[in-house]
């Protein structure tokens, strides 16, 4: 096994349970608790949180021995955990209750926040505690901090839990025993978020609406039209206006005036339209934003303010952050992404590693902004035919080695447009979801064909792409599809990142490394030119916007709007499997 995978705990069917997790979705939390209680050798099954009578089926099905409810929206049924052991995971601190936890501790500028692992009962958030976890605050979005703090806290306190609870000896603390400081609080509503665009200062605006981030978002409004707002950035030059106006235009975020500064507006849902989703906010309001002056951003500035886009260097090393919201890249996106690349391998540098974005690497093409199009095939060709582009620049430079460095997850096309690069770096705690499956049939393309089976070989390649599950990034170090998973918080990766990439660049075989590059370029293009990798993959692309089956653009439209679940998945919801035999009771 390679040095840096993490290590498994021994499969022990002493302590091996069967675990179902009840959950609202299978989100990024659900699926890295799911992942590291498998690599415990624990069996975990899904069910989605459709209805009390489902659950209680579920149940039924698996006999489960304990059950581990991620992320809910509701409570469980008394049916349920009146005889079995649920524990929930509340993004708060020891006595914090309520629906609104983590946007309250946003909000208020908390300076340390936490999980708890509770045990269900007929109050919300108030049963005996199995573990709790706290972390520093970090001035963020709410779903960044979901995505990094809560979710390494999180896998803590769980593991914590489910290790005391197989112990079959320890007993959880009731609620009224602890000494805490946290307390029941109201779920927030529009009128707790409110901005104040004559009197708030920038900073109490940025921690609202980072408080609603990326939902309910914070009701206000752009251009006289309702809306919710996403996605805000400082800025640091302050242009002449009064407080709220919006005075300028930067890729798809739109500079609006606070009474001390300015900020970027970066995504707006419409609430003019009863279909309207959340869109980059200069397309949600395109024709307004037509009219405004464009402010294109610094490739290289270097003041820690906000733009998409941004190249730095360390001695021989160049680092291009792409740091697209949600990690969905669009047609106009993946373009600039392309010319800055062009721009990074035109330095004198020697390795150019690939960003991407904190709480995303990429996700692949811009599903809403396809969702909006006039013509959303047309739309899936161009985005598509741009992120190939990009994902082709990277496969033929011959001048750098390059590096995908994973600090947040990838999925889709993303985490095939990661294969692009010669190394692929992860952080340990990244979760891959290196398949197209969950977008109909949709083949999927960003030279997949070619880049996946020439790193694990072309079996393994037909698995993983048969296998619709998350990857947790030392399971993808084993299967060879990554180069290191680096076992770290999300706050040191950068610092690892940076010693790897710099050791690398003065390797004493660096020009012989990049020699074999070439090599083995020339080499497969000789044996199968990439343009043909691609036109194989298009035409298939080309079916599936174009052609007769149209489950690409239903499941597309159900994820846009967030339609909401009426079944589990049955590869998630194991114990639903016509094969699967419940173990005898004991
Ligand atoms: N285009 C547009 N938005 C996307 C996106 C994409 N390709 N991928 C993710 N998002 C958005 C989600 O809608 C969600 O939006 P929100 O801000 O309103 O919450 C947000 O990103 C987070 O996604 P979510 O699904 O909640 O995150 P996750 O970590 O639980 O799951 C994925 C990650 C990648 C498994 C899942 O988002 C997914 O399947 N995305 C689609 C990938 C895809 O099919 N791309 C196109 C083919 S290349």
């Amino acid at each position: 096994m390679p040095a840096d995978s993490s290590p498994l705990t021994p499969d022990d069917p002493a302590t091996r349970m069967r675990i179902l997790f009840l959950t609202h979705s299978f989100n990024s939390l659900a699926q890295r608790l799911f992942c590291e209680l498998r690599a415990r050798g624990h069996d975990v099954s899904i069910e989605f949180d459709i209805s009390d009578s489902v659950a209680e089926e579920a149940v039924a099905l698996l006999r489960p021995d304990l059950i581990v409810a991620p992320y809910l929206r509701r409570a469980i049924p008394e049916s349920i955990w009146r005889h079995r052991t649920c524990l929930i995971v509340h993004p708060g601190i020891v006595g914090d209750r309520g629906p609104s936890s983590l946007d309250w501790a946003i909000q208020q500028g908390e300076p340390e926040w936490g999980v708890t692992v509770l045990q269900a009962n007929a109050e919300m958030d108030a049963g005996d505690i199995w573990a709790a976890e706290t972390f520093a605050m970090r001035r963020a979005k709410k779903s960044s901090i979901y995505r990094n703090e809560v979710t390494e806290a999180a896998c803590r306190a769980v593991l914590a839990a489910v290790e005391r609870f197989s112990s079959g000896t320890f007993s959880p603390t009731p609620l009224a025993r602890t000494a805490a400081r946290g307390q029941w609080r109201a779920p927030m509503r529009q009128h707790d978020r409110r901005i104040d665009w004559l009197r708030d200062e920038t900073a109490t605006i940025i921690a609202k609406v980072n408080a609603a981030d990326g939902f309910p978002g914070v009701a206000d409004e752009l251009f006289g039209i309702g809306c919710r707002l996403f996605d805000v950035h400082a800025e640091a030059v302050r242009p002449a206006g009064p407080p709220g106006a919006v005075v300028a235009r930067r890729d798809g975020a739109l500079l609006r005036l606070t009474r001390d500064g300015a900020l970027w507006i970066g995504h707006a849902r419409r609430e003019d339209r009863e279909d309207a989703f959340k869109l980059p906010a200069a397309a949600a309001f395109a024709e307004q934003a037509a009219a405004l002056p464009d402010s294109p951003a610094d490739l290289m500035r270097d003041d820690g303010l906000w733009s998409e886009l941004r190249y730095r260097e360390a001695g021989q090393v160049g680092y291009l952050a792409f740091e697209f919201y949600n990690g969905a890249m669009s047609t106009d996106q993946c373009r600039r992404l392309r010319e800055a690349y062009a721009y990074a391998i035109a330095r004198p540098t020697r390795v150019i590693v690939l960003e991407g974005g904190l709480d995303f690497w990429s996700n692949g093409i811009h599903l809403n902004m396809i969702e909006a199009a006039a013509s959303p095939a047309d739309e899936s060709w161009a985005n598509i035919n741009a992120i190939d582009d990009f994902a082709r620049d990277v496969i033929e430079t011959d001048t750098h080695l390059t590096v995908a460095a994973l600090c947040g997850n990838a999925g889709a096309g993303g985490a095939f447009l990661a294969l692009a690069a010669d190394q692929v770096w992860a952080r340990a705690g990244v979760i891959l979801n290196p398949h197209y499956k969950n977008m109909g049939n949709l083949y999927g393309s960003e030279y997949w064909t070619y880049l996946l089976p020439r790193r694990v070989g072309a079996d393994r390649a037909r698995r993983i792409m048969a296998n619709r599950l998350p990857l947790p990034a030392p399971q993808a170090l084993r299967e060879e599809l990554i180069d290191a998973a680096i076992d770290v918080p999300p706050p040191a990766f950068a610092a690892q990142v940076a010693e790897r990439a710099r050791a690398l660049a003065e390797s004493a075989d660096f020009a012989s490394q990049l020699d074999a590059k070439r090599a083995r370029r020339a080499r497969d293009e000789a044996i199968k030119p990439l343009a043909a990798y691609r036109e194989e993959e298009l035409s298939s692309m080309r079916r599936n916007f174009y052609g007769f089956d149209p489950s690409y653009h239903v499941a597309r439209y159900h994820f846009v709007i967030k339609s909401p679940s009426s079944w589990t998945p049955r590869h998630l919801a194991l114990h639903r499997e016509l094969g699967w035999r419940v173990p005898e009771c004991p």
